[in-house]
């Protein structure tokens, strides 16, 4: 079913996340019939082009990111008739005249996508006010980094608050987007089976992985800045953290669900010290050639900018009280794999003898790279050898579950424009909760910063410092190993 038409203006249209993430997704949204025939995308960037350069671009890049099989040469010009552009100078007043005259007295949805670094949103969001297109009834999104502590953080939030209401801002984390995300809610708000479970009497402990293989790519000036404590847990880590954590909402409704969220961060204990890991990756032993080292990677021989980082950290509530959570993210890992794990307790007491075994129950939900939840229960094992006990996964792997086309693969960035579109937040970042993520992200990071860490070497290809694996040996448990 088609949305409602829309001008979607793009700032920094021309840009990377613009051609990889944003402009494909819409195309595959208007592949698929959600794009009404009304709809225009309006590119804006600093580039001299015109409408038909900009389809150039675009065109490029859906041939570039999208598999040239998926869609045929009609459905692409098609697509491109929606299309226009404005050269713009954000910091400027070049261009804002003619968009303002672009978009003047359309009766659709508008949306502004500032697909821009933080430092500009101030700048658009005043000018968008100044030439009247900031009415009551617009949107904006606006992309991670938001701030790089609390207080850039709570500076940017007010400067948008001058403009917009707080229901006009949406603040993209692309983690919420992604399939399992959702699947999480659906899992535990569901079913009668897991809730009552779901607490620290029976769960020994939780863990959270976002490993990836891929290094800093093209974006060692952001990131070296950054580090994986700001790029990933602030945001993705810690949304996910929140959604297996929070208090069933009273209804699947934005500001319900996001209260819930919120009140878990604000309840998250600080991390001590020695409940952190921080690691940088070397190079893969045999490959340096290709593999080289996070250093070189950013050019800054003398870098101490984490690519890694492990923690364990406290959920001070009645819920949670006594079980770990452990968070676990880091760059040039041994495969692209993140997981929440839910581990729970041992049974009671064993009816079993000794040697049958002893094993727990473990839910994993996979978010990629196949989209899923597992849950580990223990069986006896087939056979005539007396009571022996094994695990089996109970497997609900989405792809064969449901068939190829019940699970039709939705880029988080796809869904999440769309929501835009329908005017629904319930998967975006509220400012409350963007602040209180960094009230807890900036002692640790500070910490680091007044203890001159240095973080620990670990190999690309790896599972990480040997130090991650000793933080959970400590309280004798394990990380789930990240290699296939
Ligand atoms: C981004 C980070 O937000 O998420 C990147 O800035 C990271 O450093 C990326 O690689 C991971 O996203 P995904 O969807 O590939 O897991």
């Amino acid at each position: 079913i088609p949305v409602d038409p829309f001008d979607l203006v793009i700032f920094g249209g021309t840009g990377d996340l613009a051609r990889r993430k944003i402009l494909p997704g819409l195309f595959r949204r208007f592949c698929a019939g959600q794009m009404p025939r009304e709809a225009r995308i309006i590119g804006a960037a600093r580039t001299e082009l015109d409408a038909s350069g900009y389809r150039d671009v675009v065109a490029e890049a859906i041939g570039e990111f999208i598999g040239h099989h998926d869609y045929t040469k009609d459905q692409l010009t098609d697509f491109l008739s929606h299309l226009d552009y404005v050269p713009i100078d954000a910091l400027g007043e070049t261009g804002w005249k003619e968009l303002q005259e672009l978009m003047a007295g359309s009766p659709h949805i508008e949306a502004y996508y500032f697909s821009v670094g933080p430092r500009l949103f101030g700048d658009l969001a005043e000018r968008l006010q100044r030439w009247g297109m900031a009415d009551s009834e617009c949107r904006i999104v606006v992309e991670k980094p938001f701030g790089r502590d609390l207080a850039t953080a709570r500076e940017l939030n007010q400067t948008l608050a001058t403009y917009f209401n707080e229901d006009q801002i949406y603040r993209i984390d692309h983690y919420l987007g992604k399939e399992t995300v959702q699947n999480l809610m659906a899992v535990r708000f569901g079913n009668m089976l897991f809730e009552p479970l779901w607490n620290a009497q029976y769960v020994d402990h939780i863990q959270i992985t976002v490993a990836e293989t891929v290094g800093v790519g093209g974006r060692a000036e952001y990131y070296d800045k950054a580090g994986a404590m700001r790029d990933m847990v602030q945001n993705h880590l810690m949304q996910l953290l929140c959604l297996i954590a929070m208090e069933p909402p009273a209804r699947f409704d934005p500001d319900a669900v996001r209260d819930e969220k919120l009140k878990v961060i604000r309840a998250l204990d600080p991390v001590k010290p020695h409940h952190l890991v921080r690691g940088q990756y070397g190079a893969e032993p045999g490959n340096e050639e290709e593999m080289p080292d996070y250093r070189t990677a950013v050019d800054n021989p003398r870098s101490r900018t984490e690519s890694f980082v492990a923690l364990k950290t406290h959920i001070s509530n009645w819920r949670w009280a006594s079980t770990p959570f452990y968070l676990r993210t880091g760059k040039r890992m041994a495969a692209r794999s993140s997981e929440i794990t839910v581990v729970f307790k041992d049974t009671p007491h064993s009816i079993f003898a000794e040697d049958a075994g002893r094993h727990r129950n473990v839910l994993s939900i996979q978010l990629q790279p196949n989209e899923g939840i597992t849950l580990g229960v223990t069986i006896k094992e087939p056979g005539p050898g007396g009571m022996r006990l094994i695990d089996v996964p109970l497997d609900m792997t989405f792809a064969e579950a449901l068939g190829e086309e019940g699970a039709e693969q939705v880029d988080a960035y796809e869904r999440l424009i769309m929501d835009v579109i329908r005017g629904n937040q319930t998967l975006f970042m509220r400012g409350d909760e963007v602040e209180a993520a960094w009230a807890w992200t900036d002692p640790i990071i500070s910490g680091w910063e007044a203890r001159n860490d240095v973080p620990k070497p670990y190999d690309s290809g790896s599972e990480g410092p040997t130090d991650a694996t000793e933080l959970m040996r400590r309280d004798s448990r394990e990380w789930r190993k990240v290699s296939p």
